[in-house]
């Protein structure tokens, strides 16, 4: 059986006095998940969850790290730093980040590498895009998403992989059950071969992109199908607990 990860992705949402209101009032909507749960928030809250989550089953996660230990980077953040927070989990090369803000493939495997040397879990998105789907080119995409991505990784069951396909992602057009199944079981093997196919079996790959509390329990019924990264339904602390409790 593999773990089961449902994690909030909070974006750029949030103020700290939103984020307690909100944590406060998920906590006992989510005290008996079976799945483990994960609210990634923003840099500016970390220090204030981590306080407020002491005691409970709800997991702490950031939304990036940088790959050097410290120095000349500004607007960065270090795994030390994270990790003084009581960070466990942390997304790496979300969509987001890669189209907005350079991140690649290269950037993708260093920020990887760093976080699982200094003990953090990973959570690396992947995912292709409406036209990368439509001139099918979905399996090339990811491929050299998850060979360039996890490049130097001895076990691959160590970090958490998320696939979100692009065109999915707050639009409210999710990807079917078979697709998002037929895709994540093509990363498994992808991971197989690269890696090693018992780490591979091990590793929990969860689906995102407009995951919600109608479509979670079809998606999370899927074999192949470990759990979600959830963007706009972990905002409500209702939407949210409904899929923790899918
Ligand atoms: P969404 O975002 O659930 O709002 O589609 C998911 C994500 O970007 O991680």
């Amino acid at each position: 059986m593999r773990k089961q990860i449902i994690a909030g992705n909070w974006k750029m949402n949030n103020t700290v006095a939103e984020g307690i209101k909100l944590i406060e009032d998920l906590k006992p909507l989510v005290k008996d998940a079976k799945a483990e749960v994960v609210v990634c928030v923003p840099f500016t809250f970390l220090s204030e969850a981590s306080k407020i989550l002491k005691g409970t089953n709800i997991k702490l996660g950031a939304q990036n790290v940088h790959f050097a230990d410290k120095g000349a980077y500004t607007g960065e953040i270090s795994a030390d730093m994270l990790l003084e927070l009581g960070v466990k989990y942390v997304i790496i090369g979300h969509s987001e980040r890669r189209q907005y803000f350079g991140e690649t493939d290269e950037t993708v495997n260093k920020r990887t590498l760093q976080a699982l040397a200094k003990g953090l879990i990973p959570i690396v998105c992947v995912g292709e895009s409406l036209a990368e789907r439509e001139a099918d080119k979905t399996e090339e995409v990811i491929k050299t998403q998850i060979v360039n991505g996890l490049k130097g990784l001895c076990d691959v069951s160590r970090i958490v992989i998320a696939y979100e396909p692009i065109w999915a992602i707050g639009t409210g057009k999710t990807a079917t059950k078979e697709q998002a199944n037929e895709t994540i079981g093509y990363i498994r093997k992808v991971c197989a071969k690269a890696f090693c196919p018992d780490c591979a079996a091990k590793v929990t790959i969860q689906y995102g992109g407009s995951m919600n509390p109608k479509n979670v329990s079809e998606l999370m019924a899927m074999e192949e199908i470990d759990g979600g990264l959830i963007g706009g339904a972990s905002l409500k602390a209702e939407d949210f607990s409904k899929v923790v409790n899918f």
